[in-house]
């Protein structure tokens, strides 16, 4: 893992966003404030967006794929990654072309990329660790984790990774791999712990504490995100299993040292 400080060159790009979901169009927005020229593609119609923002969309993959992109990205659902690329009609491309995904596990698209791209196509895996949250007034000092899987064109890639630098984003490179192991104990830990704070419907009181607020936050920002992130999140990062199986166990732990001093509370009043 290391942490990049500066990265050399910069131009102007022509990104074809391959899912203009809520993630999607949140990237958008400061590509565009950048000046970089956008194209968008979804399952959804979302040229009305797409019109006010200044962005060219189109229902049709094939019309999408031969718009002549220095970089397609894909920002679709995690478990819908497959699918949609089995129907790219990447034989339409016309010319060498960065593919870059933002999916929140890493070892999964890399996987499937590599499987499918023709090989003259770079690969360029990244998470930005953050999103329209958390990001909301500006991406200074938040992390942005990203692997140079297969890439030839430096210059393209180095002026895509400054669309996050520029920003203030803190560069993480590291392996997919790294990177799945990590979020399951942090990102995915995180997910859950809101999801089931969600299930106990857990609200606000007229007396919270500083702990119990960010608990709120916790369970409001997990429940913000889709059911198919979350999922996605756990079935597509091999290390998420073990995380929940920890969490488990660690409940069962927690209350078996609480009914254990219950236990051993009551004897003792009982022997006074
Ligand atoms: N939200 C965040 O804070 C965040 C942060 C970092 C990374 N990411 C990653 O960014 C990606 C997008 O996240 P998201 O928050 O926008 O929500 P999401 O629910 O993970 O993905 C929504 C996107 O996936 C598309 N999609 C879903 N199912 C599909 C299907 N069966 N066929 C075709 N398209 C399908 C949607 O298309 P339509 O809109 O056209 O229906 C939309 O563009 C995910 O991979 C996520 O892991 C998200």
């Amino acid at each position: 893992m290391s942490v990049s400080t500066s990265s050399s060159s910069s131009r102007t790009l022509k990104i074809g966003i391959l899912g203009f979901g809520t993630f999607g169009q949140f990237l958008a927005k400061t590509m565009i404030k950048q000046g970089h020229i956008l194209q968008a593609t979804s399952r959804t119609d979302h040229s009305q967006l797409c019109d006010q923002l200044g962005i060219s969309f189109f229902r049709d993959l094939r019309a999408f794929v031969e718009a002549d992109n220095d970089v397609i990205l894909i920002c679709t659902s995690i478990l819908s990654l497959s699918q949609i690329l089995k129907s790219l009609p990447l034989n339409f491309v016309k010319r060498p072309t960065l593919i870059a995904d933002v999916l929140s596990v890493k070892e999964y698209p890399r996987n499937v990329l590599l499987q499918v791209l023709p090989e003259e196509m770079d690969v360029l895996c990244t998470h930005p660790m953050f999103g329209p949250e958390s990001g909301k007034d500006g991406w200074k000092d938040l992390t942005f984790v990203f692997e140079k899987v297969r890439i030839r064109d430096e210059e393209t890639c180095s002026s895509f990774l400054q669309i996050f630098e520029s920003e203030g984003c803190k560069m993480l490179e590291m392996s997919c791999e790294e990177h799945d192991k990590a979020a399951a104990k942090s990102q995915f830990l995180t997910h859950t712990i809101g999801r089931v704070l969600s299930e106990m419907e857990i609200q606000s009181t007229p007396m919270n504490t500083k702990g119990f607020e960010t608990l709120l936050q916790v369970k409001e920002s997990s429940v913000k995100n889709s059911f198919d992130l979350f999922s996605g999140l756990f079935i597509h990062n091999k290390f998420a299993m073990q995380e929940l199986q920890n969490l488990e166990f660690a409940l069962g732990k927690v209350k078996e040292k609480l009914l254990k001093r219950m236990e051993e509370t009551s004897l003792n009043e009982h022997k006074l």
